[in-house]
């Protein structure tokens, strides 16, 4: 059959990823930071490190739910845009999808258990998800919108995002390989982290200055191992 060439995941190349990344992601200042269909507000938002995509979030620590808006541009026009969030692990393997693209004309989102690297299914995911939204921008970049429950008294979590040129006969094509596919994971967080310490009277200097900080800090951060694991391939 003509998909299991397109997709199969023996073919790929492996690479493992260094487990020592550091937090990659703040918020920042959210007024720098439109979203392109811009229909809610988040109390939260930051720029992710790789692929142009920003995270808008709100999270509710009473109830433990988190409501997203991920926006990125697709890797070519006709592709998908993803977010996840992987309960068990940093990489791609355990991680729980968010995936939007155009089908048929009209933007939607499907759920996709990532269990492992051979096995990505559609379907429910291992937390509660609703309100799942897409849609297209003007300027070349979708934005996926979803609320999920997360662990109760969670500070952080563990993203993958992903962003991929297409889609064959409803599936989702494997993404490119490029530093910046294999560089989108990273730590969500939450809570604001305290500082004990330094009780600082000005804590949003801190904020305005992470959206620059970070992307040194990725440059460092950003290798990889060749090894075992690969990444998004959805099939
Ligand atoms: C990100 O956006 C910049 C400016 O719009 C563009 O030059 C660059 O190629 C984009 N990078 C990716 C990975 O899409
Ligand atoms: C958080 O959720 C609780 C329970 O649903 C609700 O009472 C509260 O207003 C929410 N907080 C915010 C900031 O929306
Ligand atoms: C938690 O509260 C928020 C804000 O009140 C609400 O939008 C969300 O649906 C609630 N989540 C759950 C799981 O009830
Ligand atoms: C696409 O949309 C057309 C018109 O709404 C419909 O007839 C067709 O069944 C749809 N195809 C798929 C694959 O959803
Ligand atoms: C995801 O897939 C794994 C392996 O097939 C399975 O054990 C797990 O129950 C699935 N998760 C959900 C929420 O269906
Ligand atoms: C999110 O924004 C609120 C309100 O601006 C702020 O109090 C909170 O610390 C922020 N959370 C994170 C994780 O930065």
């Amino acid at each position: 059959m003509k998909m299991g060439s397109l997709f199969t995941p023996l073919l790929l190349p492996l690479f493992c990823l260094c487990l020592t990344l550091i937090s990659p992601t703040h918020s920042t200042d959210c007024s720098s930071l439109k979203l392109s269909g811009g229909k809610k507000q988040y109390s939260n938002c930051t720029h992710l490190p790789t692929l142009n995509a920003t995270l808008h979030f709100t999270y509710n620590a009473t109830n433990s739910s988190l409501s997203i808006a991920f926006s990125a541009p697709p890797a070519k026009s006709g592709g998908w845009i993803a977010w996840a969030v992987n309960p068990t692990a940093t990489g791609m393997a355990g991680s729980q999808a968010l995936l939007a693209f155009k089908n048929n004309g009209s933007m939607v989102v499907k759920t996709y258990n990532i269990s492992s690297y051979s096995s990505i299914v559609e379907g429910k995911l291992s937390f509660d998800v609703w309100d799942l939204e897409a849609e297209a921008g003007s300027d070349g970049k979708m934005v996926l919108y979803g609320s999920l429950k997360v662990e109760e008294s969670a500070e952080k979590l563990n993203q993958v995002w992903q962003v991929g040129p297409g889609i064959a006969d409803g599936h989702p094509m494997k993404h490119e390989f490029d530093k910046a596919n294999l560089g989108s994971v990273g730590e969500l967080q939450l809570v604001e982290k305290l500082t004990p310490s330094s009780p600082s009277p000005s804590p949003q200097i801190a904020n305005a200055n992470s959206g620059y900080g970070l992307r040194v800090t990725q440059l460092n951060v950003g290798f990889w191992i060749l090894g075992l694991i690969y990444f998004i391939v959805f099939m």
